[in-house]
């Protein structure tokens, strides 16, 4: 089985990077990670990667001098890598448009809301504000307007009464890492194409995502 070679994109402390390397040790994973990416030296995520022995760079942000050099780096170490797909995971930098058209739906990316709720940052707060009673999270292809395109996956969690930014976070957080590794599956058995601007996943009951998506 030719598995879909991978590259994951972080910034911080690569808790998703974590649950995606888990999932593709699994023998029977469509999906191998080839290659971790940082734009900072500094990123956690990156010892996830030295453990299990995933080549890794740093491409500092900081080292180009326009966002379209930045990307231009980033591209090269991905093809570099032999990439064929791209999971963004907590990756902090906006990419230029040029960028994300050249990997269109070949790019994902993991929001902690209910995308088209709450894009960008300061999500959970902002939740917390409106009052919703559910968020959760979703994995979606990357379009060059942030945090939005083809929902790939989502899984909901409750709001809480005595919630704070911080325990609502670490709810959704546990529901990513069982997004994440399940939607990549997806894309990977390519049982998630895109539609129009709609995802239409190719799958038959009982499927995975009814773990998240429950029939009613
Ligand atoms: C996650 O909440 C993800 O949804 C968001 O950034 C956070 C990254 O966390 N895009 P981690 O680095 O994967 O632990």
């Amino acid at each position: 089985m030719a598995r879909l070679r991978t590259a994951v994109l972080i910034s911080g402390r690569g808790s998703n990077l974590r649950a995606l390397i888990a999932a593709c040790a699994a023998p029977d994973f469509p999906a191998e990670i080839v290659a971790v990416i940082a734009n900072r030296a500094d990123a956690g995520g990156l010892a996830h990667a030295a453990a299990a022995g995933i080549a890794s760079r740093v491409v500092p942000h900081r080292d180009y001098p326009s966002r379209e050099a930045f990307d231009a780096a980033l591209d090269a170490a991905l093809r570099q890598a032999g990439a064929e797909l791209v999971c963004l995971a907590g990756f902090m930098r906006l990419l230029t448009a040029p960028f994300v058209e050249a990997w269109r739906d070949r790019m994902i990316n993991i929001h902690p809301s209910l995308l088209p709720a709450f894009p960008g940052l300061r999500t959970h707060e902002r939740a917390l504000e409106a009052g919703v009673r559910f968020s959760g999270c979703t994995v979606h292809y990357v379009r060059p307007e942030m945090d939005l395109g083809p929902i790939i996956l989502q899984a909901a969690v409750p709001v809480l009464p005595r919630d704070d930014a911080e325990r609502l976070a670490a709810r959704i957080l546990a529901a990513e890492h069982r997004a994440y590794p399940l939607a990549l599956r997806l894309v990977a058995e390519g049982r998630a194409p895109v539609v129009g601007n709609r995802v239409v996943l190719q799958t038959e009951p009982p499927a995975i995502e009814a773990l998240f998506n429950p029939p009613g």
